[in-house]
């Protein structure tokens, strides 16, 4: 066992824990009573993890214990699977003061984590994330979610993360041990949002946010060695940790960008994983993207339209893209449809506001709120990463 490292993310409510560490799960009944005695748990599991693995983690539990099991995707990160959780919640005859667990990937964390919130109007959750993606991001800072079916438009498919709620976990508990199950194309999605955090973190860092001394440790994947595991979730979640104390619910206004330097690429992103026809090659196959290859060329693209409008210093695209291909991810689209259907889809992301498209471009110290820069620079920064 390795650890546990303690994160603080301190917020209003007082905030709570981050623990990261190697063999955590298999104590995870213990760390649980940190939180206080809990007379009923329902754990939420993720099939991708080993079920031995998730024995062990339920029989360490000392409480009445109900468990359900998922294999979610996008398109089943929906309404009718949070319904089916919410039925979970209610069969387990949970109540306030009674805990859900989630032991899974990002997909799982961000539905049964806006179930447990709205569960009798909220019960606690603990969030244990089991990919590399969930670890560094989506199960610290409370946004959960699911995605909305677009019924009008055939082009589209989903609207990502439309329905949602902040819901901040009460601990979080981040094991590397389970990273070694993790098939390589999940972890690199992963490393897609190690990237943007340290592209927001700028230049004045160190270590793991350090973008050539991230770029030094690539490529990476599910066996290295844990202790640089250990350090790169820690380091990521202490980044996000404190962009997220200093704006907990993505309130900041103005030029400032508060939270939403976290949604650096995110707003290219989503519509790229919104759109049907478009894919990536992985692995010499064309599929479409998953949300962490999505994010890696939405970083390049924004880097791009960061430089068109002066914002981003000039090689900073180029590198943000080297570092893109080092971690194994795709830095093009090899089929895209029509950019027009991309630009709209952008357009009716939940990131802008009042039919002002609100990006994220990176800086030399950072990144920098850019308000609608106009189709034609949209465009551009579209057809640099639209493949040969
Ligand atoms: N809430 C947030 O702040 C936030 C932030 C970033 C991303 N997200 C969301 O996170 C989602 C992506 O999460 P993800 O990348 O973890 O994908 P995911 O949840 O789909 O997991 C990837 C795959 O790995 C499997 N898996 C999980 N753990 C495993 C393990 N230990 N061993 C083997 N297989 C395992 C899963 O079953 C799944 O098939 C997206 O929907 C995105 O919108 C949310």
């Amino acid at each position: 066992m390795i650890g546990p490292a303690r994160v603080r993310v301190a917020l209003a409510n007082g905030g709570h824990d981050v623990l990261v560490g190697r063999g955590l799960l298999t104590g995870l009944g213990g760390l649980l009573t940190r939180l206080g005695q809990f007379r009923r748990i329902h754990l939420f599991e993720d099939v991708g993890v080993p079920k031995a693995l998730r024995d062990v983690a339920a029989s360490s539990i000392d409480a009445r214990l109900t468990r359900t099991e998922y294999g979610l995707d996008e398109a089943t990160k929906s309404m009718a699977s949070l319904e089916r959780m919410l039925q979970d919640l209610a069969s387990a005859g949970l109540e306030r003061g009674d805990l859900a667990v989630v032991v899974g990937g990002g997909i799982l964390g961000d539905v049964a984590g806006l179930a447990a919130g709205l569960h009798r109007r909220g019960v606690g959750v603990v969030q244990c994330p089991t990919t590399l993606l969930s670890m560094v991001d989506a199960s610290v800072g409370g946004k959960t979610g699911v995605n909305l079916a677009v019924l009008a438009d055939p082009t589209r498919v989903l609207l990502k993360n439309a329905v949602g709620m902040f819901h901040q976990p009460s601990l979080v508990v981040a094991d590397v041990e389970t990273l070694v199950s993790l098939p390589d194309r999940a972890f690199r999605c992963g490393l897609a949002e190690c990237i943007k955090h340290a592209v927001i973190a700028g230049t004045e860092t160190g270590g793991m946010l350090d973008l050539d001394a991230l770029s030094s440790c690539l490529p990476m994947g599910p066996t290295t060695d844990a202790e640089r595991l250990v350090s790169l979730v820690r380091e990521n979640i202490g980044l996000k940790a404190a962009v997220v104390a200093g704006d907990e619910q993505e309130l900041a206004q103005g030029a400032a960008p508060g939270r939403r330097a976290l949604n650096l690429g995110h707003t290219f992103a989503h519509a790229i994983e919104g759109c049907e026809g478009v894919r990536v090659e992985i692995e010499g196959r064309l599929v479409h993207p998953s949300h962490g290859e999505a994010v890696g060329i939405g970083l390049i693209a924004s880097a791009r339209l960061g430089e068109a409008v002066g914002l981003t210093p000039p090689g900073l695209a180029d590198k943000i893209q080297a570092v893109v291909a080092r971690a194994g991810l795709p830095v093009h689209l090899v089929e895209v449809p029509d950019i027009g259907d991309l630009m709209s889809a952008m357009r009716q992301d939940k990131k802008s506001s009042g039919g002002v498209l609100r990006l994220v471009v990176p800086t030399r110290e950072g990144v920098s709120m850019l308000d609608d820069p106009g189709d034609s620079a949209l465009a551009g920064a579209w057809r640099h990463v639209r493949g040969r």
